[in-house]
Order: structure tokens, then sequence, then C-alpha cells
């Protein structure tokens, strides 16, 4: 969407994943503190976004949304007001139908009347998710489509004249990847997410292919992170560098304020980071999948590769490419930084690694010519 928002991927938190309907205003301002103190807002992360059941199950008489006063005693004015004052923005989150997903009230219907609340409380981003459509869940079905409901809002957003990103929650419904990037920042291209390799390892395959929808402004969102809440520091790892490397949102769904080192350590690595936030902007693609063993490739602003080698199996394995197959190609040697140890070494152009069960390794090659895979890229030359 052409609103100067998430020229890179949106970073930042969510509290769906690890606490559903359990939000108040207490556990945002928390964990907007703990995001401010232990590393993460250093990192990038700058939305602290609230998800649904924030809301009370009924329109005041003049028709505005209300806000649970138990739940956000200070109403979410009051809430975004603390989040500023750490330098963080706040999201919030409605409905392109009657209700929300858990029955609190949607916004069709009255589109300009919320996005003027958002606007007026402070609101830096919307989640708009899908919920209650009317039996409008597939295109054809009779209704006002997705796509035309998800419009309305973009227009109402645009007239509140606050910059709101807006994040579409459409669970790939009606081929949004086809019209996202007209209407919204990103988009969801499948089903919830929930703390599995295998969920993970599925939504990983739907979304890798939609990598030519994607560019500044306009992100294919494999939905939020997973890390910390439950798979293994290995899958952790793998989840953070696939959802780099594919230029994903990286929204943490997890408590921050309790969070382990190494939970902290995977979600603020500078350099697998610096891929997903790179400015060229290209969702990485697969060079190679089988056997369960896939090799993705991204090429980023400064004519570097990133390489990402993923383990789908449970044992180790080796996995192999080679500095051509990333689309490299003009020197006698290259220079791979492993983006997980730091650790550095040359190639004159085998890139291989022993990967763990679920693991993913991750490089940033550099060195020679990149011209594979950046359609345009202006084809740097590296010494
Ligand atoms: C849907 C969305 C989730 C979450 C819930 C809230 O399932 O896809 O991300 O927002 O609704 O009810």
């Amino acid at each position: 969407l052409n609103n100067q928002l998430a020229l890179t991927p949106q970073m930042g938190f969510n509290d769906w994943n690890a606490y559903g309907c359990n939000v108040s205003e207490s556990l945002i301002k928390s964990t907007a503190l703990a995001m401010h103190n232990d590393g993460m807002q250093a990192a990038g992360y700058q939305y602290v976004n609230i998800d649904d059941c924030w809301l009370t199950h009924n329109r005041d008489s003049s028709g505005q949304l209300v806000p649970d006063p138990a739940k956000f005693p200070d109403g979410i004015s009051g809430t975004a007001a603390y989040v500023h004052s750490l330098g963080l923005k706040l999201g919030i989150y409605e409905d392109a139908g009657t209700m929300t997903c858990a029955g609190y009230p949607g916004s069709l219907g009255h589109e300009q009347t919320d996005a003027n609340s958002f606007a007026a409380w402070g609101v830096d981003y919307l989640k708009y998710d899908n919920c209650y459509a009317d039996g409008v869940h597939q295109s054809g079905d009779g209704g006002p489509s997705a796509q035309s409901r998800y419009t309305t809002m973009r227009d109402a957003l645009a007239k509140t004249g606050r910059p709101i990103l807006f994040s579409l929650c459409s669970w790939g419904l009606d081929s949004v990847w086809n019209w996202g990037s007209g209407v919204g920042n990103s988009w969801r291209t499948t089903g919830d997410i929930n703390a599995s390799f295998g969920s993970m390892l599925s939504i990983f395959h739907s979304n890798v292919g939609l990598a030519s929808h994607a560019g500044p402004g306009a992100w294919n969102d494999p939905d939020m992170l997973e890390v910390g809440n439950g798979m293994s520091a290995t899958e952790d790892r793998s989840e953070f560098s696939l959802w780099a490397e594919m230029a994903a949102p990286l929204i943490s769904g997890t408590n921050l304020a309790n969070a382990s080192s190494t939970t902290l350590a995977t979600l603020t690595n500078s350099r697998v980071i610096a891929v997903d936030q790179d400015s060229l902007g290209k969702q990485g693609t697969e060079v190679s999948s089988s056997g369960g063993l896939d090799v993705l490739a991204k090429p980023l602003a400064n004519g570097d590769v990133s390489v990402a080698l993923f383990n789908e199996n449970s044992g180790t394995a080796t996995i192999n490419t080679t500095v051509a197959a990333i689309g490299k190609t003009g020197a006698s040697g290259y220079t791979l930084t492993d983006l997980w140890s730091g650790a550095t070494s040359t190639t004159t152009g085998a890139i291989s690694a022993s990967v763990p069960g679920h693991g993913t390794v991750m490089f940033r090659v550099a060195g020679g010519t990149s011209g594979g895979g950046g359609g345009s890229s202006p084809g740097e030359v590296h010494a």
C-alpha cells in the first residue's frame, strides 16, 4: 500500500499467540517496557499490538467502539500515550465483518467511525481480521468480497490523516496476494500458526512461493512468530531464519517480560534482522527443494545474497548449493558469513553446511556479481 509505511517489513509484538483473549492495558504496558529495556526496541521492534478481546460487547449510544474499562482502565488513548512515551508505537485489532473472531463488535458498516476512533486514540497500526463476514469467506458467494471490505477500511484509515499501518488478516482468502499490495501493507497468506514445527513448516510451504507479490510497503504475512512459545531452540531459529529470508513481518508473539536469554538472542539477531529489513525488499525464493532439504536465496541491496539452508527432516543432513545457483558469479572467491554463529569463511563456489534436524543455517554471501533472482537488480560488483 502506497502510504509510506512498512517500506521494510514491520517489526513488533502482538499478544495473541501467548495470551489469547487475556489482553489488558497492564500486559501491553509491561510488554512495551520490557521491549524498551531488553534490546527488542533497539533491535528494531517498534509496534506493540493489541489483538482481539479489547472491546466491550456493545457500541455506545453514538455508535462508537468502547474499550473494556476493566481491561483498559486508561482506555486505548492512555495505553497509546504510555507506549509512545517509550518511543514505541501502538497497534490494535478489528474485523471486516459483523463481529471479531472472538465475538466482539466488528467494523463492517462502521469503518469511518472506527478509523476515526483509532486515529483519535493515537493508534499506529491496524490488524484487520475477516471473521463473521456474512458468508463471504469465499469469493463468488454473493456478499461483498474481502477485497471490497478491506478497501473500505483502507480508505477510511486514509481519510483520518493519521499514518496507520494496515495489516490484512485475510488468511489467504480470495487469493489476497493478487490484490493485497493495493489495499494493505501486509496480508496473511494462511490460516493461524501454532507453536509446533509442523504448523510452522506448512505455513512456510504456503508462503514461500508468493515472492513475486511482495515488495516495499506490501508484504506476504505468514503469521506471527512462535519463537519462545514451545518449539525447540533449533526450530525457533529456523522460524526466525525463514521468516527473515521471506521478508516477512517480524511480530513476536511470546511473553517478552519473561523471555529466556535464548529466546531474546534469537529475536534480536541483528545479522538475520538485517536480511529481513534489507531495503531492496525482495522476498527470498527457493533455489532447490528436495527430500526435505531446502535452499533459499534472497538478493540484498548491497549486492550480497542471503542463503538459508533448511533441513525439514529430523536427522542431521548436509545441504549443498553453489554461489552460481544463488545468483552470484564473476569472482574467484566469495566470503560467507554464518548469520547465527558470526563466523566467516571463504569459498570458490561451493556452499555447504551440516544442518541439524529441523534446523537452518544462514549465510550472507559477498563477492562477485549478483544478478540472479533479483529481476531488475543492478548487479553491483564487489571486490
Ligand atoms: C483470527 C486471527 C488470529 C487472531 C484471532 C483473534 O484467528 O487469524 O491471528 O487475531 O483471530 O480472535
